[in-house]
């Protein structure tokens, strides 16, 4: 009976896995098992050896039973820690973008440029993009037979027969935006504008939609210095350079005065520009102060307020931070173009984590 127990006990303590202990509990209580056998022995006993052998056996069968049920137990709890130890997920790894479309560099930089003049305190204004003669030129200190109108290749809207008003365009700038945001705001005033634009011109660096942003900032004693600095700072973050240098050219528009376009310091060195450093000049926009006129229009009083004003092109920014040859590339909806130009869609242009990692 002992070389019994201690038999059973050691294959059940030997089992590796669940059917290697089903296997010996088989062998040792199934029908056939050894210990099944010796219970049918007990018949052929004489009663008094029966007394003796059978709670000897019957608390055998229980013993080996409940080191069975306590082993599987075991087997178990040993299965579920390798389980937990090889299968685990850590929910606190950041999500690993899958590319189901790409984020236009258009869109790209329009961000990039929002959340740069947000940390500057502009806010984002918008307008139609079918625009009214008055707000398109106008307001803009651009009357009928300014030369300017014909310069800016307008697209114009048809009009119902017998209407003698001057026809709507199609925006050809951002800066009706600016007097929209006056007339709706007043002074003091920051916004930036950005959106579509039209002129009626197609090459490699033009096409007939394209896109511009505007910056308009009103305010008392807002000088020259004030759209300088700005300017500076913007164009620090755009380019992601510690220094630039920037070139203000007397220009004319007619709604700012003085007037001035903008040149930043760059090379070209092996076809690539690089922004801050070099002999070559690039220009990026156009700006000054605006003009008493315009501030009228949008219903401010050019005696007790002045503001500075800006603009530049959206594509043209981008083609130069992203080296992008050709400005019409990028209304092909070219899916190889898309991949290879486009932005992964979680990230989100942001001053802190770095605007075109
Ligand atoms: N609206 C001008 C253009 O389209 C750009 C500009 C905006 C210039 C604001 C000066 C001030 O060319």
């Amino acid at each position: 009976m002992d070389d019994l127990r201690e038999k059973w006990l050691k294959a059940v303590a030997d089992a590796g896995d669940a059917a290697a202990l089903e296997a010996v509990r088989v062998a040792a209580l199934g029908k056939k098992g050894e210990i099944s056998a010796q219970m049918r022995e007990l018949g052929r006993m004489t009663p008094e050896e029966r007394k003796e052998a059978g709670p000897r056996l019957n608390a055998l069968k229980d013993e080996i039973n409940s080191a069975i049920a306590a082993k599987r137990a075991a087997l178990a709890d040993a299965a579920l820690e390798e389980r937990l130890r090889t299968e685990w997920l850590d929910v606190t790894l950041p999500a690993r973008p899958q590319r189901m479309g790409t984020v236009h560099p258009i869109s790209q930089v329009t961000e990039e440029v929002t959340a740069i003049f947000a940390d500057m305190g502009f806010s984002v204004a918008e307008g139609p993009q079918v625009e009214s003669d008055w707000h398109n030129f106008d307001a803009l200190n651009i009357p009928g037979h300014h030369p300017a109108r014909a310069e800016m290749d307008t697209f114009y809207m048809a009009r119902a027969e017998g209407d003698n008003r001057p026809p709507h365009v199609l925006r050809t700038h951002t800066s009706p935006v600016q007097i929209r945001a006056m007339e709706m705001a007043g002074a003091p005033l920051r916004v930036i504008c950005p959106g579509r634009v039209y002129r009626a011109d197609y090459d490699q660096t033009h096409t007939p939609m394209f896109h511009q942003v505007e910056g308009l900032a009103i305010d008392k004693d807002i000088s020259m210095a004030n759209l300088k600095w700005v300017l500076e700072e913007f164009v620090k973050a755009f380019f992601e350079v510690d220094e630039v240098e920037l070139r203000f050219r007397a220009s004319h528009f007619p709604f700012t005065e003085p007037s001035a376009e903008v040149d930043i310091r760059c090379s070209w060195e092996g076809g690539t520009l690089k922004v801050g450093e070099g002999d070559d000049w690039l220009e990026i926009l156009g700006s000054g102060m605006v003009h008493p006129k315009v501030l009228m229009a949008g219903n401010i009083d050019p005696a007790a307020w002045q503001g500075f004003a800006f603009g530049m092109g959206i594509d043209r920014i981008a083609m130069l931070k992203y080296g992008i040859p050709d400005l019409r590339a990028f209304f092909d909806s070219d899916l190889r173009w898309l991949r290879h130009y486009g932005f992964a869609a979680l990230d989100v242009p942001t001053l802190h984590r770095g605007l075109s990692r």
